[in-house]
């Protein structure tokens, strides 16, 4: 049975540092040709009709990286986001964010609270940048959020209401480039039946073209939800 194309699509951005190694550049230059890489993949994702898409930009764990690195990528973010609004005007995207606030640049915050704002209303497209977002930091907020509401015996329904985004569907399809076959503290939760897509193509390598294979691998897959 062929399946439609998949609501959510979360995607593990992955490879950046590699594709600039290989090319004696640093590393920023490889972050710099993967905003690149998310620009095309969004233009991918509207053609195709999806309608929500999960981006991995920065992970709970990037902190432990060299200051200089994440400086820069904070830097590429906000001057992404600034880019991007226009484009999300004009394509009737709205923006999400998952992820802890703390320890992010307030500049950064303030950037992306008005961009949440500003394209809260459209209703096309929805990108949800996982940024400082980590599953598990995800799903103890959400446990202790539950808590603090007074929320007694938990059920799994009843903790997906303190997730990020209660109302971003589970992903059908989580695609990481990059050849690295893990999650990362990805969306462990909603993975729980989610089709896994792993490329060796580097993200800043990643196109409309490895998107439709993405797509197409995903269409052969038989999903069963443990029934038969
Ligand atoms: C992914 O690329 C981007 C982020 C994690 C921000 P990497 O920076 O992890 O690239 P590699 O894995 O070192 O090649
Ligand atoms: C996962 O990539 C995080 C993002 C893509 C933002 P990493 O490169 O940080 O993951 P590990 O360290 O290889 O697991
Ligand atoms: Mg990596």
């Amino acid at each position: 049975m062929i399946s439609a194309h998949p609501k959510h699509i979360a995607i593990i951005m992955d490879g950046n540092g590699r594709w600039a190694k290989a090319r004696h550049l640093p590393r920023l230059a490889g972050h710099n040709a993967g905003a690149k890489a998310v620009e095309r993949t969004l233009k991918a994702a509207r053609k195709y009709g999806i309608a929500f898409i999960t981006l991995y930009a920065f992970s709970s764990e990037n902190w432990s990286r060299p200051q200089e690195e994440i400086d820069g990528l904070m830097k590429l973010l906000s001057k992404t986001l600034q880019d991007y609004t226009k484009t999300a005007a004009k394509e009737n995207i709205r923006l999400w964010v998952s992820g802890e606030r703390e320890p992010l640049p307030p500049a950064l915050l303030t950037q992306i609270d008005e961009a949440i704002a500003a394209t809260a209303q459209n209703t096309g497209l929805t990108v949800n940048l996982a940024l400082n977002y980590g599953a598990r930091q995800e799903i103890t907020h959400a446990i202790n959020a539950a808590i603090a509401a007074g929320e007694k015996d938990i059920s799994p329904d009843t903790l997906r209401r303190y997730f990020y985004h209660p109302d971003l569907p589970d992903p059908e399809l989580i695609i990481r480039t990059s050849g690295e076959e893990r999650l990362s503290n990805f969306l462990l939760w909603q993975a729980a039946y989610s089709e896994f897509y792993f490329t060796p193509v580097l993200w800043p390598d990643f196109d409309e073209t490895e998107f439709e294979k993405a797509l197409a691998a995903y269409q052969n897959r038989s999903r069963r939800f443990g029934g038969i």
